[in-house]
């Protein structure tokens, strides 16, 4: 009987360390990243020299041309912010040079405050130039579009408004995506010293979190609130398959918001959500092999539907930042499941080869798929975050 216990307690101890073997990166998944990049190196500049310098590359249109956007579409940030990204690996001239003059593009969307996706822009472009090259300049512009975003709050809902004007007296719509725009707030206050940004960022995390999601986890996509009480009037969705589904890129920036609430404020509750987050995406049975979520966990048809690579991506630069806060069996949990997903993306499907889709990385995602908009398309937040999720892979340190 005691040799038995012993026996035990030694294979837990063996398990134990096996787990806490393999909470590394592995040299092998490196060495797809870094072909990844010398591609990426090479497509990034020709998209930057096919797109007009006033200009963001933003998806393929159906019949497979380039889609391009101006500053004021919430995606303008990615294309710099992934070309920092590269910057950062390379330390190319030529890459630098797009960088700044892409970021520059942005700037003056420091002042819109015509919807909530300003933290998005700007911390994506600015926020990367100053991390990456330590351009102090960035700082200035940070503040003044953490001053626009706070125009969008109220105080009645505790909440910022995501979509409609700041006037608008009937409705008050707050998306999940909205969590990604609060790391603008905590960066100005820890930059300009006034803690109303943080207040602001904290507030907003708090409503999420009591009113976007359910027991299980998953979020609503779209809350409605009445502006003058607060009082919550409405939950569904918008870009999602109902109002009662999970759509994956809502589930991702959820996660992704709540592990940057979680870095900002050491706040347990907000760690413990981003756990319950992460817990349901990996643990849900519609999440394929490939760990690529379908755009929706609850679309009807699965397995005959279309994937998200972007949430894919998303979904994996959080858990790399998730797991250096969770115990070792944990950690080593969400560092698997992150590089499961950086070897799919990786690999046929996923990654174009040289030159092909006007040179984005990614293949394969899906923008609003109800709208019949962005279906199956490459997107430049998915390229964004890929390139993130690689590079966190390439830093990651053993807890
Ligand atoms: N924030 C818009 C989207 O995720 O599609």
């Amino acid at each position: 009987m005691r040799h038995c216990k012993i026996a035990f307690l030694l294979l837990v101890f063996v398990l134990l360390n096996l787990v806490t073997i393999t909470a590394q990166p592995k040299k092998e998944v490196k060495k797809i990243i870094a072909a990844s990049y010398k591609l990426a190196n090479k497509q990034l500049l020709e998209l930057h020299k096919e797109v007009p310098k006033n200009l963001f590359p933003q998806t393929l249109n159906q019949d497979g041309t380039l889609k391009t956007n101006k500053s004021g579409w919430w995606t303008s940030g990615f294309f710099p912010g992934s070309l920092w990204y590269l910057y950062k690996n390379a330390k190319d001239a030529a890459i630098k040079q797009a960088a700044l003059e892409r970021t520059k593009l942005v700037e003056v969307e420091k002042l819109n405050v015509g919807d909530h996706d300003i933290g998005f822009k700007i911390m994506c472009s600015f926020g990367n130039q100053l991390r990456i090259i330590g351009d102090t300049s960035a700082i200035p512009v940070i503040i003044t579009a953490a001053q626009s975003l706070t125009k969008r709050f109220s105080a009645a809902v505790g909440a910022i408004r995501s979509w409609g004007s700041i006037t608008d007296n009937k409705n008050f719509l707050v998306i999940i995506d909205n969590m990604m725009n609060l790391e603008l707030l905590f960066a100005a206050t820890r930059f300009s010293g006034d803690s109303s940004y943080y207040k602001i960022a904290v507030s907003h995390a708090d409503k999420t979190m009591a009113n976007h999601y359910r027991n299980d986890g998953s979020s609503y996509h779209v809350i409605e609130y009445n502006p003058a009480t607060g009082a919550v009037t409405k939950k569904r969705t918008q870009q999602g398959y109902g109002d009662e589904s999970a759509w994956a890129r809502g589930q991702a920036w959820g996660l992704y918001g709540y592990v940057v609430c979680y870095r900002e404020t050491k706040d347990q509750r907000y760690l413990d959500q981003a756990n319950k987050v992460a817990q349901f995406l990996l643990r849900h049975p519609n999440l394929p092999k490939d760990k690529i979520p379908y755009w929706d966990f609850n679309a009807p048809g699965i397995p005959n539907v279309l994937r998200d690579a972007s949430a894919g991506a998303i979904i994996a630069s959080g858990l790399l930042e998730l797991s250096k806060s969770v115990n070792k069996a944990t950690s080593a949990y969400y560092l698997k499941n992150a590089e499961d997903i950086i070897r799919s993306l990786s690999a046929t499907p996923y990654r174009t080869v040289l030159g092909e889709s006007h040179n984005f990385l990614l293949k394969h995602s899906v923008g609003h798929l109800t709208a019949n908009s962005e279906v199956d398309v490459p997107l430049s937040y998915a390229d964004y975050y890929y390139l993130e999720a690689t590079k966190r892979y390439i830093d990651y340190k053993k807890k």
